[in-house]
């Protein structure tokens, strides 16, 4: 029999959210110098070493490691069922978002890695137009649960708040 969905994300869950928040905060806010050191490189160039750079590469790996984990998580501990009161087609666009959110935060450590290291100038262009879809879809991710805050007020922020132990 197939274990029954949990009624809410895990304190594990919850902080694994909010910590790949706040790195994708940090590769967003710190890309002027991995941009600048790209530059050279697509000059036959190489760059001297810079901490911020390095920084975000590991970020970058992190962040992959860690949606990976909740990956991980989510298929053996599963999550909590989506609102009863949200339309089906409310429902797909949240599923929608959420697999697409993780796709990215898969994508764009693998694209950024093949263009740093292979000076690849395809995988450079596709972590561009990638960087512009995560943003955008962070949006609207955030724009939904705002929606589900204060219109439809079913207190859904809570369950990015307070977790189950487990
Ligand atoms: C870097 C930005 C963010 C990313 C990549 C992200 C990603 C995700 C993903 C993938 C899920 C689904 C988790 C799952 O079921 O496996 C989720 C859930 C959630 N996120 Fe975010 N999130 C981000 C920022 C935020 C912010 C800023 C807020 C608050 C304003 C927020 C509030 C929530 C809430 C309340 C849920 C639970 C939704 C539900 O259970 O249906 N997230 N997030
Ligand atoms: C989720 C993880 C990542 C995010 C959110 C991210 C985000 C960004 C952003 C916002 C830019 C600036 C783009 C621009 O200037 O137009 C950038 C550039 C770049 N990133 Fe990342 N990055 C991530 C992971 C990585 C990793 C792991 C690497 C390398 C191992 C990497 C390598 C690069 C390179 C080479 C550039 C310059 C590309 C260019 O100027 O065309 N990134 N990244």
């Amino acid at each position: 029999m197939p274990t029954p969905a949990p009624r809410a994300y895990s304190r594990l869950q919850i902080r694994l959210h909010w910590l790949v928040f706040g790195l994708l905060a940090l590769q967003y806010i710190l890309h002027e110098p991995i941009t600048e050191a790209f530059d050279l490189v697509e000059d036959g160039l190489t760059p001297a070493f810079s901490p911020l750079v390095a920084a975000h590469v590991f970020g970058g790996f992190l962040i992959f490691a860690l949606a990976a984990a909740r990956l991980y998580i989510r298929k053996e501990r599963g999550v909590p069922p989506l609102p009863d009161s949200d339309p089906p087609l409310q429902r797909m666009a949240a599923h929608a978002t959420h697999y697409s959110l993780y796709a990215l935060l898969i994508a764009m450590p693998v694209s950024g890695a093949v263009a740093w290291f292979r000076a690849n100038e395809t995988a450079a262009e596709a972590h561009e137009v990638m960087r512009v879809i995560l943003l955008a879809l962070i949006g609207l991710h955030v724009a939904a649960t705002l929606y589900h805050q204060f219109i439809v007020k079913d207190g859904l922020m809570q369950r990015m708040r307070k977790g189950d132990p487990v």
